[in-house]
């Protein structure tokens, strides 16, 4: 595994980048696209708004499995949010957008690989992640991505970098003050899973061996594949407010700016806005 930071002068790489959004304005690749919502106010919102979107009979399925009416809850609009916002970039009514999964990359099961838009047939690759009352989708045309949100809480730092960081990343960890250490494994754990949500294996592929360089700021770049493909993957912190701590990373050569985009000015929600 490499990492290679280009965003900072003095280290190795390219000098002239000095943080994630000139690398990502250099290379000039597509936008990732960004959504990020509070599961409460986009629930009430979809309550409001017949959207058309309903979940496929797969998804039905999956929140009937949950065991929390909260967590099934949040899956639901989550996955109806997306259709909202994916129909707008694919150009089609929300109720012809079909979420599946793709087949894992580690195993080829076709029931836990990435998320994937099924219908219409795209290009376009998404990645999903929710937290205590928040949800995040990213979505980004013709290469793999994968995002990561969490809400930080108390947890047993020391214990956790034991079984999930790498010699390096717990030594980089545990030499920070106290007060900042609960800050630091969120920003590790966020990306990491970002990389391996977009490699498409979760968190099989190996959370306590790919370094991700959280002792750096701005954008890094990450080396890290499931069996001999390895790709070189960039990886970006997002801040999406709400004390929230999230991570996006995708392939370094597909590298473009990152959009947000607000649901809630879909132009479904719009025209209710306006009574319609
Ligand atoms: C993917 C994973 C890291 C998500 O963990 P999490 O922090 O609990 O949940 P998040 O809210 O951040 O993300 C959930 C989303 O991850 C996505 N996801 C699930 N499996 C994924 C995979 N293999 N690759 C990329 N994304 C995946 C799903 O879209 C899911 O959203 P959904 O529940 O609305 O469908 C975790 O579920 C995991 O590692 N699962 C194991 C995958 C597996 O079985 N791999 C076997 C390889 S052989």
């Amino acid at each position: 595994m490499t990492v290679v930071d280009r965003t900072r002068p003095g280290r190795r790489g390219s000098p002239e980048l000095r943080a994630g959004p000139q690398v990502a304005d250099r290379d000039g690749g597509p936008p990732v696209l960004l959504w990020s919502w509070s599961l409460d106010e986009l629930g009430e919102t979809l309550r409001r708004h017949a959207c058309g979107a309903t979940l496929s009979p797969e998804e039905a399925a999956r929140a009937a499995r949950f065991r929390s009416r909260r967590t099934a809850d949040d899956y639901v609009t989550s996955h109806l949010a997306a259709r909202v916002a994916l129909a707008e970039v694919l150009g089609v009514p929300s109720g012809d957008v079909v979420l599946g999964r793709l087949p894992c990359p580690g195993c080829g099961d076709a029931h836990h690989g990435p998320p994937g838009v099924l219908e219409p047939r795209s290009d376009w690759r998404i990645s999903l992640s929710r937290t205590r009352g928040y949800a995040v989708l990213a979505a980004l045309e013709g290469a793999p991505l994968g995002v990561d949100v969490e809400a930080p809480r108390a947890l047993s730092v020391d214990v956790l970098a034991d079984v999930t960081l790498t010699p390096a990343e717990r030594s980089h960890l545990l030499a920070l003050p106290a007060p900042a250490q609960l800050a630091g494994f969120y920003r590790t754990w966020t990306r990491k899973e970002a990389v391996l949500k977009a490699i498409g294996v979760g968190i099989a592929g190996g959370v306590d061996t790919i370094d991700v360089r959280a002792d750096l700021d701005g954008a890094v770049l990450v080396r890290h594949g499931v069996g001999s493909e390895s790709v070189e993957w960039l990886v970006r912190d997002l801040d999406l407010g709400h004390g929230l701590v999230a991570a996006v990373a995708q392939p370094s050569d597909s590298a473009g700016q990152v959009h947000p985009r607000d649901i809630f000015q879909s132009s479904l929600f719009r025209a209710g806005q306006n009574g319609d």
